[in-house]
């Protein structure tokens, strides 16, 4: 028998909750997000997160990071404003609607401040990579009133709970759901499928990806769709998993050729391709 507290969004579910801009629309009411990323060793989690953002359709992207981290968001999406953070505090970086925050952030004391910084804001945080490894270390951080979501690999959960990664991988539901209880957020779990859960909701899972997606930096294009879905205003159970499925079709509509067979992607296409995705 179907489990009814495990759902499937369809394609109609999710056309019928993303944002579309009226005619009145301007970039501040679409939504603007912060995407805090990057450092100097890892750049590309940087590129490819706000290339995720800016393809899902944000009003204005706002990123700060490490220089080398803004250099390459400059030199990639001249859309995104950017500020050189020189110091754990966001205050320079303007007002925004939502944040992302921990892609190739790395584990420092300066990340470490950072996610507090961003956490202590009363706007909606998504919380990825780094970020929810320096949350694992201290989960204090997550008693805040706005939303917040975490978008972890098995291995990101893992240290998270504090369980093994194979007692997670073999039961990916029942884990998400005790992290939800446990961490007071939404949660999304990756993998070849993507479970999606909020305390007394169904489990949302999206099966719309293709195992071409098991390349490095699809999930730090993953945290800027995430985030943009937030800054316009969706819940974060709706912005995670809306989030999860666009991604997945992205990514196979990125992957399949003339010839109707798959290939390789690279990250990068998984964005390039949102807007089609987002079209039809
Ligand atoms: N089938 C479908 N989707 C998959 C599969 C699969 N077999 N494997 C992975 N995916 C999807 C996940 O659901 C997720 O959306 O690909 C994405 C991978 O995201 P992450 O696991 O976050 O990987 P990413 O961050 O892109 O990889 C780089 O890996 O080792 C770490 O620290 C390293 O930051 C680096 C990261
Ligand atoms: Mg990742």
């Amino acid at each position: 028998l179907p489990d009814p507290d495990v759902v499937s969004l369809t394609d109609e579910d999710v056309a019928d909750l993303l944002p579309r801009p009226g005619a009145e629309s301007d970039k501040y009411r679409r939504g603007v997000i912060g995407i805090i990323a990057g450092s100097e060793r890892f750049t590309g989690a940087a590129v490819l997160s706000v290339g995720g953002a800016v393809r899902a359709g944000a009003g204005l992207v706002r990123f700060a990071g490490a220089k080398a981290a803004v250099g390459q968001v400059r030199a990639h999406w001249p859309e995104a404003i950017t500020t050189v953070l020189d110091g754990p505090s966001v205050a320079d970086v303007g007002r925004v609607q939502a944040w992302v925050i921990g892609p190739g952030l790395g584990t420092g004391e300066e990340a470490r401040e950072l996610v507090r910084a961003v956490l202590a804001t009363d706007v909606p945080v998504l919380v990825d990579a780094d970020g929810l490894t320096v949350l694992a270390g201290d989960r204090s951080m997550l008693r805040r009133s706005a939303p917040t979501v975490l978008t972890p690999h098995a291995g990101e959960l893992s240290r998270l709970l504090d369980v093994p990664r194979d007692r997670i991988e073999a039961a990916r539901i029942a884990h998400v759901r005790r992290a939800v209880t446990e961490l007071g957020a939404i949660v999304l779990l990756k993998g070849s499928t993507t479970v999606v859960a909020q305390e007394d909701r169904p489990v949302r899972v999206n099966a719309t990806g293709t195992s071409w997606l098991a390349t490095g930096g699809t999930g730090d294009v993953l945290s800027g769709i995430g985030g943009t879905l937030l800054s316009a205003g969706l819940s974060g159970y709706d912005a995670a998993s809306c989030a999860a499925h666009l991604h997945g079709l992205a990514a196979r509509l990125a992957s399949t050729g003339n010839s109707g067979g798959q290939g390789p992607i690279a990250a990068m296409d998984v964005a390039r391709a949102l807007p089609q995705v987002i079209q039809s």
